[in-house]
């Protein structure tokens, strides 16, 4: 298609908005008039080596592939700056601005940008190309044919003066759970660098996969760097050094420090598969093909564990240059330590009180090892338990306390709490907004305290998300976390910052960038009318520009536009999807799974419910009432639907409002054991004339296997003869603890219920 060739563009000279700055600088102030960029324009640097130069060099290059000129670039002869030039400059001397902090002025005539650091020029060449329209960015303007179409660039002109508020702004990027191919890792450096974010967490080893070559330990990557899929597939990958020294020096040109992550002691499924001598029981281990946490991990008693790390963090050391090197420390079950020979002899050898202290025992010899290396030790909020180590920062992932008792104790942290910056938790739990009102200085710091707040990170854990689903996770959020850890919390104001991403969503179709949903895509809005017996839906969304199609229960074969509200009666499951109404968007993708709503309108909707037990607040489902409310939970424990209650029987007595006949009582439950979930033993139903005698009816043991890591659903149910009763009972007995076999063993076990079904 030659659309560009042939439709005249509209002229355009000023634009009509600002082009949406994200991180938005701290100070922006737009003015009259633009800058043009054409064949004529020069590209200066204030010396011909270094990084303004490596700067100037970079941004020639990216007009040149989008452009049927190729811009000249030059070094200034430190006169006055020319007409029609792009300058960037570095003065070191004499300006106190922050080494990330840039000065940006566009007027008609000419361009200057000045830093005090290459970091800073570097940065102010990202704001320079988010003032160049989107199609500057889109790869079919790079093809040599496309070029001819683009002869010159308005810029608007402005006055930019920015630097960030925190130091530290990372995403955290796992290729363990899913290996990630080397260009994309490059591609995901190229897109958070145009954020201004500097720092990619590189988490390369777990229990999954091992993707580090060590050249001391070729098995690691021989054995570790595959795992077995349940259906007999194969899974994995690794980087070569070589790969790695190009990753590491693609990012230093981008101003991105790699971190990289080695797990330890936990997390280490796939280390001890390819060297079983490191674990407690010797083995044997398989790399691990399901999500978790795992008991087998590093003996802390056996010296030779001591002697892989140092050997795996020497090569690492040669390959990373980033001063923190981040060795993980979180979820880390003390079950093997507790009962090995050799873990309990290094306790008494040290004097260490439990399997905690071994754990921050153990943390810190890693810590002064890197320390004589002139390294620092960085490690997840775990590493506090038994003592925080000397020296360490403190990543909080457990909400904010983490980094609160780090700071407070004069150490440093970084901030990533579940809350806020999990994007592997999918929009329902955390949505754009969501993130963008994540404040990483935790309440109640002295400013000092404050001070030593590094910044956050994004973490992009990849047990659900394969290469082509990670774009969908990281945008839009990422957008949010940039500006959270870039802009003055004086700037940022949500609906500003959402005019500016909906701007800005061209640039991402631009850069190929296959975006995700900022919010639920579609949800229900469900009301009931009791005396039509009928629930009447509306499709909603958190985002605009999208339509919905359904699928009517009533008439399942053919998939509806929706265009107002949905009534439905007795049982059935409505299905819907949402669609961006432009589906050229994020390539085509931005399309939501199928959303499935399950109600079954039976006779105890709406009845008065009487808990003995209170629920968790955490599950609560929306109250007491949601156990007749006559709709079904998914296979999903957050969705909003399951009820949790924790370590208890659970007692659910329902008043029908006068005596009725009953021939069938059930009630749902889900199991999720990987989230300590499970069926209850047993559920048993009894009816009552006056709620005071109550006669038994049936009790349902349970069925379901609880070994199974996916989730399942079960409807305990009782049919009886007919009898005439007002108030019906169940009572679901808990298993009490989670079971031996299980890595939560003897932890408190979860009960979640859906509905209580009267018929
Ligand atoms: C973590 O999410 N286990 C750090
Ligand atoms: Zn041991």
């Amino acid at each position: 298609m030659l659309f560009a060739l042939v439709l005249p563009f509209p002229a355009r000279t000023q634009p009509d908005l600002p082009p949406p700055l994200i991180p938005l600088p701290a100070r922006v102030v737009w003015q009259p008039g633009t800058f043009h960029v054409d064949a004529r324009t020069v590209i200066l640097a204030e010396t011909d080596t270094g990084a303004a130069m490596a700067t100037a060099r970079y941004v020639a290059a990216l007009i040149g592939q989008v452009s049927s000129f190729q811009p000249d670039v030059a070094v200034h002869d430190g006169l006055r700056q020319p007409d029609n030039s792009i300058l960037f400059s570095i003065q070191s001397r004499g300006e106190r601005m922050h080494p990330e902090g840039y000065m940006l002025r566009v007027d008609p005539r000419r361009v200057l940008i000045r830093a005090s650091a290459g970091a800073g020029v570097f940065h102010a060449a990202q704001t320079l190309r988010q003032l160049f329209p989107a199609r500057f960015e889109s790869p079919a303007l790079q093809h040599p044919t496309r070029r001819d179409t683009v002869r010159g660039w308005d810029l608007p002109a402005c006055m930019i003066q920015d630097a960030p508020r925190f130091a530290w702004r990372g995403l955290l990027l796992d290729c363990c759970r899913h290996f990630m191919d080397v260009e994309f890792v490059m591609r995901t450096i190229d897109l958070i660098a145009q954020l201004k974010m500097n720092r990619l967490h590189w988490h390369l080893t777990d229990d999954q996969g091992w993707r580090i070559e060590i050249q001391r330990y070729p098995a690691l990557t021989r054995v570790g760097a595959w795992r077995t899929e349940k259906d007999g597939t194969r899974h994995g990958g690794f980087y070569t050094q070589e790969q790695i020294r190009a990753i590491v020096a693609h990012a230093a040109a981008r101003q991105v420090t790699i971190v990289p992550e080695i797990e330890m002691p936990g997390h280490a499924l796939a280390a001890l598969a390819s060297h079983p001598e490191l674990g407690c029981t010797g083995g044997p281990y398989s790399v691990a093909n399901d999500w978790g946490v795992f008991k087998d991990i590093f003996c802390a008693g056996k010296e030779e564990t001591f002697t892989f790390i140092e050997h795996v963090l020497s090569e690492v050391m040669e390959l990373f240059p980033s001063e923190y090197i981040h060795i993980g420390g979180d979820e880390a079950p003390t079950f093997h330590w507790e009962r090995c020979v050799q873990c309990q002899a290094r306790m008494t050898a040290e004097g260490l009180e439990d399997e905690h202290a071994l754990q921050s025992w153990f943390i810190a010899r890693v810590g002064r090892f890197l320390a004589e290396h002139g390294r620092r030790l960085i490690g997840w909020d775990e590493i506090l338990e038994g003592g925080l180590p000397e020296g360490a920062t403190v990543q909080s992932w457990r909400g904010m306390d983490g980094a609160t008792a780090a700071v407070r104790a004069g150490q440093h942290a970084i901030v990533s709490p579940t809350s806020h910056a999990y994007f592997d938790y999918p929009v329902s739990s955390i949505d754009l907004e969501r993130v963008y009102s994540f404040e990483p200085i935790p309440a109640g710091l002295t400013t000092i305290d404050a001070s030593r707040i590094l910044g956050g990170e994004c973490n992009m854990w990849t047990e659900h998300a394969p290469q082509h689903l990670v774009d969908g996770k990281i945008f839009p959020r990422i957008l949010a976390m940039a500006e959270v850890l870039w802009t003055p919390v004086r700037q940022r104001e949500y609906s500003a910052f959402h005019r500016r991403v909906d701007a800005f969503y061209p640039r991402l179709d631009s850069l190929g960038i296959r975006y995700g949903f900022e919010a639920p895509a579609v949800s229900f809005d469900i009301a009931r009318d009791s005396t039509d017996r009928r629930f009447t839906v509306r499709l909603i969304s958190g985002q605009s520009g999208l339509r919905f199609r359904y699928i009517d229960p009533a008439a399942p074969s053919t998939p509806r536009a929706y265009d107002g509200p949905v009534h439905l009666r007795g049982r059935g499951v409505l299905r819907a999807v949402a669609e961006a109404t432009d589906t050229a968007r994020a390539g085509g993708t931005l399309r939501s799974d199928t959303l499935a709503l399950s109600y079954d309108w039976h006779d105890g909707v709406d009845a008065t419910v009487t808990l003995g037990q209170r629920f968790h607040t955490s599950y609560a489902a929306g109250g007491a009432g949601a156990v007749v409310d006559g709709l079904r939970g998914t296979d999903y424990f957050r969705d909003g639907r399951w009820q949790g209650y924790e370590d208890t029987d659970v007692e659910i007595t329902l008043d029908l409002g006068a005596e009725r006949m009953i021939t069938e009582l059930a009630a749902g439950f889900l199991q999720y054991q990987p989230a300590w979930i499970f069926m209850p033993r047993q559920v048993s139903f009894s009816v009552s004339r006056d709620g005071q005698r109550y006669t038994d009816v049936a009790t349902i043991a349970n069925e379901a296997s609880d070994r199974d890591g996916h989730a399942c659903t079960r409807d305990f149910r009782a049919t009886t003869a007919r009898v005439s009763a007002r108030y019906v009972r169940l009572r679901a007995e808990t298993i009490g603890v989670c079971p031996d076999w299980h890595p939560g063993a003897g932890g408190k076990a979860w009960i979640f219920i859906d509905e209580f079904i009267v018929r």
